[in-house]
């Protein structure tokens, strides 16, 4: 990929050389996955977690899903991974992916409490250069939506030294 933006060519290298860290927040039966594919592919990973019982669970190489074995958790934890409920290590992440819960309303539509809890946790500690991406289920148009105005108080220009 060829950019006249630094700031995303740095990102892109950073990824392909495998020297990025993920930043995973939600620990659970989308999160722990796509945790440990990372630290397959060679991506060092730091996951968040606002349930203290699970970070340190998994800091102990316990699994908390049934089919994942502690052992693969353990492998993980060997690699480099770590569970934090530390929002303030958001700065150590290059990428920052959302796996929290969208549970269904009483009128059926996705239920984002969950959603901007983490960006109200995440916001004070964002740093140039990183991405963000949704994988909790909602509408589409929740980023620019919901998830835009967060980046942008902040003062940052989404594309130029900021990425969805
Ligand atoms: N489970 C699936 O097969 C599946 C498939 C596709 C999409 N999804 C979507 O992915 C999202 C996550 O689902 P899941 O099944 O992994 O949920 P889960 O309940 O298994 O895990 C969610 C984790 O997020 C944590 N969490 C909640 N609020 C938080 C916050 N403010 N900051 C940090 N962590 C927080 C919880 O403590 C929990 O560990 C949902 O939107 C769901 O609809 C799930």
């Amino acid at each position: 990929m060829t950019t006249d933006n630094h700031i995303l060519a740095s990102f892109v290298e950073k990824v392909a050389k495998c020297g990025a860290r993920i930043g995973i927040i939600g620990l659970g039966y989308v999160g722990i996955p796509l945790a440990l594919r990372f630290q397959e592919v060679g991506l060092q990973v730091l996951g968040f977690d606002i349930d203290l019982e699970r970070v340190e669970s998994l800091n102990r190489g316990e699994t908390p899903i049934r089919h994942i074995a502690a052992s693969d958790i353990q492998s993980m934890c060997a690699g480099g991974f770590e569970a934090t409920a530390d929002f303030t290590r958001i700065p150590e992440v290059d990428a920052i992916i959302i796996c929290v819960p969208t549970p269904l309303s009483r009128h059926r539509e996705p239920d984002l409490t969950f959603i901007v809890d983490t960006m109200h946790s995440v916001e004070p500690h964002l740093r140039a250069g990183q991405l963000l991406s949704l994988e909790s289920t909602t509408w589409p148009g929740t980023t620019a939506e919901v998830l835009s105005p967060f980046i942008t108080r902040r003062g940052f220009e989404i594309g130029s030294d900021f990425f969805f």
